[in-house]
């Protein structure tokens, strides 16, 4: 019988929870036994760990954040803290450890794997950018809660004849603005990854005003810098009033959708069958549909790339 411990590092994603539950369940059905770490990467520093059994996760499945609750932990970054979590998961006689997290969490497991304890990685991130895998937990949920309230800034931005650049999470990454601004029908998707030109987003929008397009979204990734600075310079170009509404949290919260809920499920279900076949310090990814493994190394070396054949969808749907 093996004894996993289960994280939940770095930013919540909605679906976590689904996944927390799979890996419970899965484990439970092979008869495993498992703990949950609270907090984060801090809680196997502080060693605040809870057992856990089938039915510790009733009910959990449609709930967004983390039951486990997460933190961001500098220290499990440094020699001293990484030494610390693996003494303690040796003391505590775990076999595994499953970390349920995005980019910055499956680079600090590689360290701990590289100190001699094993890990899987389950990707589930807001923001989707973990390289190897089409999509992490919790990407589906977040584009859904910024379209829906995109939809919602769109109709004052018709009333009143506005532009709106509209600011969404992603790190220093574009996935979710790209998806967000393609469901939201904006005209305009800026992204840390692909330079852009104010003078020309200025022209656009002068030009379209007198198409008698008169209001306009912009999705502005995170990455790209001072969302304000930006309105100032278009209004500078044009004269054209631009409100800015940044979307901040609620992007992580909320109710998973039925994708996120079942990617978490079969990613979880998963990360339980590679430890039963031996497999250590590998990535769950999901590859055109397949759900498939990597090793850590490989993901945390590799580039993941913004599509930019859905900006340009998005600038041709946008005439
Ligand atoms: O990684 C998820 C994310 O929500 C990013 O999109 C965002 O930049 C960051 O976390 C915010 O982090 P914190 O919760 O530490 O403020």
């Amino acid at each position: 019988m093996k004894k996993i411990a289960i994280v939940t590092p770095g930013g919540d994603a909605p679906g976590m929870n689904a996944c927390i539950r799979a890996v419970v369940r899965r484990s439970s059905y092979s008869g495993f036994e498992v703990v949950g770490v609270l907090n984060g990467y801090q809680g196997l520093i502080d060693e605040t760990l809870v057992k856990m059994d089938a039915r510790t996760v009733s009910g959990i499945i449609q709930r967004g954040g983390t039951v486990l609750k997460s933190s961001r932990c500098a220290q499990i970054n440094t020699p001293a803290g990484l030494s610390k979590a693996v003494e303690i998961l040796k003391k505590n006689k775990i076999d595994f450890l499953i970390i349920i997290g995005g980019d910055g969490s499956i680079r600090a497991a590689e360290k701990i794997s590289k100190n001699g304890f094993p890990v899987i990685c389950i990707p589930a991130s807001i923001d989707n950018d973990v390289f190897g895998t089409d999509e992490t937990i919790g990407f589906d949920t977040a584009i859904d809660t910024a379209v829906d309230a995109i939809d919602k800034i769109r109709d004052t931005a018709t009333s009143f004849d506005r532009v709106f650049i509209v600011e969404v999470m992603g790190r220093e990454h574009g996935f979710l603005a790209v998806e967000v601004g393609l469901a939201s029908g904006a005209e305009f998707v800026l992204v840390p990854e692909v330079k852009y030109d104010i003078s020309k987003i200025a022209d656009e929008l002068k030009k379209d005003r007198k198409k008698k397009k008169t209001s306009a979204i912009i999705v502005f990734a995170e990455g790209c810098g001072d969302a304000k600075k930006v309105a100032k310079q278009i209004f500078d170009c044009t004269g054209i009033d631009v409100k800015v509404s940044n979307l901040g949290y609620i992007q992580r919260g909320g109710n998973p959708s039925a994708r996120s809920r079942n990617l978490a499920s079969r990613f979880g279900s998963f990360a339980v069958d590679l430890i039963l076949k031996g497999y250590k310090n590998r990535v769950v990814v999901l590859h055109k549909g397949e759900i498939k493994t990597l090793p850590i190394k490989k993901v945390i070396s590799g580039k993941k790339e913004v599509d930019i054949e859905t900006l340009k969808l998005v600038e041709k749907l946008a005439v």
